[in-house]
């Protein structure tokens, strides 16, 4: 990984932002992605993130935390937050904004036990494929106290496949709809494709009661887009 993305993070955190973030997928064009998104507050946050900051409870992990957008307004509500990032300069800039406990750390490589843990921005993403989900999900579940909650949130991307007379044209040969590569550029540089995954609701629902989770839909956005509730299954 080049960390384009850190890049782009530290030189919006620095004063020297000139350029956005272009992103496309293996079934979209280039858009921009502007950088002060990325330094968004709290009124400018879509409501599925201001709803999972307000159900928030206890000792706090932000699981690809980016600049610290939702660790540091936790932090300032009083909450205990550890944020990780595997992108050094997310974390640099986390660091540079006040979050006090901001780690390069994959969510894989976490021991430590929390109350909420947070994925936002289409959270499942960092899963990059289906056939990881489970692992994925059983590592988050280690991770929660008594009583722990995971707050995650994605979409159904299915509408991305929807052509001009409403049908859709998914290959069901090839891999499952919600898996794109994804490409970034910045300052004419192009980043390491990735893998990031979208999952639908009932998705996400069947992937936890696999798990020994608990799903719950807590709210949807205004694009398919939704926000879940993870709790440990009752034995
Ligand atoms: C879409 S960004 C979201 C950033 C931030 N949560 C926000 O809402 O602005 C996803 C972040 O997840 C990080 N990430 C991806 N895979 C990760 C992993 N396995 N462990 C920890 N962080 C990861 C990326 O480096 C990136 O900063």
């Amino acid at each position: 990984m080049k960390d384009l993305f850190g890049k782009a993070l530290l030189d919006y955190q620095n004063g020297n932002y000139t350029e956005d973030i272009i992103t496309s997928t293996s079934i979209s064009d280039d858009d921009v992605l502007p950088l002060p998104y990325l330094f968004r507050d709290f009124k400018d946050m879509p409501k599925l993130e201001q709803k999972a900051l307000k159900l928030t409870k206890g000792s706090v992990l932000d699981v690809g935390c980016g600049s610290g957008v939702h660790s540091f307004y936790l932090q300032q509500k009083g909450f205990s937050v550890k944020a990780i990032d595997i992108s050094n300069g997310a974390i640099n800039v986390a660091k540079q904004r006040g979050v006090i406990n901001a780690e390069i750390k994959d969510i894989l490589d976490e021991t430590q036990t929390f109350d909420t843990i947070l994925l936002l921005m289409n959270g499942t993403g960092v899963f990059q494929e289906l056939s990881q989900v489970s692992k994925y999900l059983s590592h988050l579940k280690s991770l929660l106290n008594p009583n722990g909650q995971i707050l995650i949130d994605s979409s159904d991307i299915k509408y991305m496949y929807e052509d001009e007379d409403g049908g859709f044209w998914i290959d069901t040969n090839t891999s499952f709809y919600g898996e794109l590569d994804y490409f970034l550029s910045y300052k004419g540089e192009e980043e390491l494709p990735m893998k990031w995954l979208y999952l639908g609701f009932d998705t996400l629902k069947l992937a936890c009661e696999a798990v020994g989770l608990n799903c719950e839909l807590v709210i949807e956005g205004n694009h398919f887009d939704y926000l879940a509730r993870l709790t440990p299954a009752q034995v």
